[in-house]
């Protein structure tokens, strides 16, 4: 591990994990992370409100095979229809997406909900862009690339749960934190994501972040019982990278920082010893 050198966030996750028997991933998201750092004989306990990722760790990562039940794109009437809750989305996309989240796998929820983000302005769920047609076709897309992730290395134990109210029990070698950011008042997850994981059939809300939320929330996970903390934050969020420094310090020596440029800010990598 010494020496080498990662080339973005997930790659330097997988380098200061390698080899460990054990890693805590509290916020899966995507999954990421969770794809980059899985190896051979690595456990992983990952939590997260959205339906969608448990839709890969449970539906992807730890399947056999893909399993999906969409053949065609079909429409319901069911909660994204009635609401309409991305500006501007067309009736028939919304109708599609309400049938993926009562008649699709959790693969299929996996790949509706990566679809949906990508016919969205700059991938931020804000103002819909797509169709149907574009919808149909990125979901496709997004299913076959998930194909290529069935049957990782490694254990997976998934969590669709809020992690301050499920919080982890076990002991282990790792916890790897990539909260929501808070950019200006909110994070994007509850403000723009709520509404596709109830149509998905998510059942657990997800709870807003504020600046006065972050360092109490993140000192719960860093007190797990583990001896390293990975620490994936980002520039001109709130709060500043040198507050976080200063919560990691109070708890170990911080014994890796890197940055990486991401459009306009720099995503951070710090590694933190407890033991040291
Ligand atoms: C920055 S993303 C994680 C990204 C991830 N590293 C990846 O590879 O895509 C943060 C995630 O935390 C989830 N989340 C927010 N609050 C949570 C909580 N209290 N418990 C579990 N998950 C939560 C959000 O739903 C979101 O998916």
């Amino acid at each position: 591990m010494r020496g080498a050198i990662a080339s973005g966030v997930a790659e330097w996750s997988a380098l200061h994990t390698v080899g460990l028997q054990s890693v805590c991933v509290p916020f899966t998201g995507s999954a990421k992370t969770i794809a980059a750092i899985a190896e051979i004989h690595k456990r992983i306990e990952s939590w997260d409100t959205q339906v969608a990722s448990r839709g890969i760790v449970e539906g992807v990562f730890a399947a056999s095979k893909l399993q999906s039940s969409v053949r065609l794109p079909k429409f319901l009437k069911g909660h994204m229809y009635e609401t309409r809750s991305i500006t501007n989305i067309d009736a028939a996309s919304a109708g599609f997406i309400d049938y993926v989240g009562k008649y699709g796998t959790l693969a299929d929820k996996a790949a509706i909900s990566s679809a949906v983000t990508r016919c969205t302005q700059m991938g931020r769920m804000g103002t819909w862009t797509g169709d149907i047609e574009q919808l149909w076709a990125k979901f496709q897309k997004s299913r076959a690339y998930l194909a290529s992730y069935v049957s990782l290395p490694g254990q997976f134990t998934h969590h669709e749960a809020n992690v301050y109210e499920t919080y982890p029990s076990g002991r282990y070698d790792a916890v790897l934190i990539d909260p929501p950011k808070v950019v200006s008042t909110t994070d994007i997850y509850s403000a723009h994501y709520q509404d596709l994981n109830t149509a998905l059939g998510g059942a657990v809300p997800i709870p807003e972040w504020r600046r006065e939320h972050v360092l109490t929330r993140l000192e719960e996970l860093i007190v797990l019982p583990a001896r390293w903390v990975l620490l994936l934050y980002t520039s001109e969020v709130y709060p500043t990278m040198d507050d976080i420094r200063w919560l990691l310090s109070k708890y170990g020596q911080v014994t890796v920082e890197d940055r990486y440029r991401h459009r306009s800010r720099y995503d951070y990598c710090i590694l933190v010893d407890k033991e040291a």
